[in-house]
């Protein structure tokens, strides 16, 4: 399906979402000239057109890097408002004037999942569906089970083509550059598997605690939040084959190889740790087991990467926020140069995916000096200060366009459930860790014998 949208419409218009992320989207893609069709907004909120595009307008003033008063009077000139229950039939009686003659409308669900089922049925029911395009955000269930249910829901109204899952990952320049630079650079495809690969270690490090979300979070945990989504989505970007076709189901067929081929992860595989103070955030029961930290061993049982571990470390309250793919490759023979310093260290290649974006290749070379002594170097290869697109605005305009490459298909949710499944809820303790830290100490147990875990602060540029 590769159709332009013909109008956008958003369900949860009044609420957070919209607020701090679709409004700021729709701006910037005005001002790119890329939204031209009508944005039916509709919520419950007893509100009319001036009320919501008030709050439009308060939304680009705080989260929309202020009010361009040109591309926020064409806003106002697309924006629609549909104010109904979404229980209520007549909602979508409404909605289906609203949408007139529109043949291929984009639905936008920003709500809770809990709701998706009666928005979806009565699309269908309205004829709402006819043409249309659906786009649903994270979390996609809370394990395989609830994932297939939630599935079945909307390929009742809607086919697999037409649903867009959002994981805002993908959107993120960094991530599209992780799978650019693998497949762009000649050099380390011969280099980029198990006989030279040591490990793959993956940090998402956040200095924050849960900043007032501890509701949510309780229902989440780190493995659900981040894990079993983002950080999948990135392993399978760094372990696909190259993709046979351009077509948005080559890329997406090659990753859901991946995540076909890593073994669901044992309790003994990961470590749980929960920051002091957690228990005493709004929201959050004060005997929660709900971990704010997690670190994971997995293997991906394929000819590539057969036996290579790849760490995975997400955690709130740790001492930096950063993301950063470290991937280590063996030394040398160590006794090349007789009696002279043998090498201590690894070459590796390092992704940062934020805050800020670079690649660069650790090596080393011979300090400068009569003697054969060697010092580490790291090359930057390059390095960019922030997203020139943002994630949603990139993902919203791509499902507005019917480009569905870099959206996250049915199969590789419902394998990324099956590889977190066994490690949910409370089958491993959660360990207590001071704010700041790295988390429990223990996560050094999932580490191969001279392995460590790496401190993205040790980059220089850091
Ligand atoms: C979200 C999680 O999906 O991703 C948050 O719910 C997390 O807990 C966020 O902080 C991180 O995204 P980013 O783009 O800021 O790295």
């Amino acid at each position: 399906m590769s159709t332009s949208c013909d109008a956008l419409v958003f369900f949860g218009a009044t609420g957070d979402l919209a607020y701090k992320k679709i409004f700021p989207s729709l701006q910037r893609l005005i001002r790119r000239g890329l939204l031209n069709v009508p944005i039916i907004g509709v919520a419950r909120a007893g509100w009319n057109l001036e009320q919501f595009q008030a709050r439009a307008r308060d939304s680009l003033a705080n989260h929309g890097g202020g009010v361009d008063e040109a591309a926020f009077s064409k806003m106002c000139s697309l924006l629609r408002y549909v104010d109904g229950d979404y229980q209520d039939p007549n909602t979508f009686q409404m909605l289906r004037s609203e949408l007139g003659s529109a043949k291929a409308p984009v639905h936008y669900l920003a709500i809770p999942p809990s709701l998706f089922a009666t928005v979806a049925n009565h699309l269908h029911q309205s004829g709402c569906n006819q043409g249309a395009r659906i786009v649903v955000e994270k979390p996609f269930g809370r394990n395989y089970e609830t994932a297939v249910a939630l599935n079945q829901t909307l390929h009742s109204v809607f086919e697999e083509g037409a649903i867009y899952r959002i994981d805002h990952y993908l959107g993120k320049e960094a991530v599209l550059n992780l799978l650019f630079f693998r497949f762009a650079n000649s050099i380390f495809e011969p280099i980029w598997n198990r006989n030279y690969i040591r490990s793959v270690q993956i940090t998402m490090a956040e200095k924050f605690g849960v900043e007032g979300r501890g509701r949510f979070y309780e229902e989440a945990g780190a493995i659900r939040d981040v894990i079993q989504n983002h950080l999948l989505q990135v392993v399978a970007i760094l372990a696909m084959e190259p993709p046979g076709s351009g077509a948005p189901d080559g890329l997406r067929d090659e990753k859901a190889k991946v995540l076909e081929a890593i073994r669901p992860l044992t309790p003994n595989e990961v470590v749980r740790g929960q920051f002091r103070g957690y228990r005493a955030e709004a929201g959050v029961a004060p005997d929660s087991q709900v971990e704010t930290f997690a670190a994971v061993r997995l293997y991906i049982d394929s000819w590539r990467w057969g036996g290579v571990p790849f760490y995975i470390r997400a955690g709130k309250s740790l001492p930096l926020t950063c993301t950063e793919v470290l991937i280590e490759f063996y030394r040398p023979p160590q006794k090349m140069f007789g009696t002279f310093e043998l090498v201590q260290t690894r070459n590796h290649l390092r992704l940062r995916l934020s805050p800020i974006e670079l690649i660069a290749l650790g090596t080393r070379v011979k300090k400068s000096g009569p003697k054969f002594v060697g010092e580490d170097v790291e090359l930057t290869l390059m390095q960019n200060p922030a997203e020139d697109v943002e994630p949603y605005e990139r993902l919203l305009g791509a499902a507005m366009e019917g480009d569905s490459t870099f959206f996250a298909r049915q199969d590789t949710v419902e394998s990324a459930w099956k590889i977190v499944d066994p490690i949910l809820g409370n089958v491993t303790p959660v360990e207590e860790y001071a704010p700041g830290t790295w988390g429990p100490a223990s996560a050094q147990r999932l580490l191969l014998e001279g392995e460590r875990w790496h401190d993205p602060r040790e980059l220089e540029c850091s």
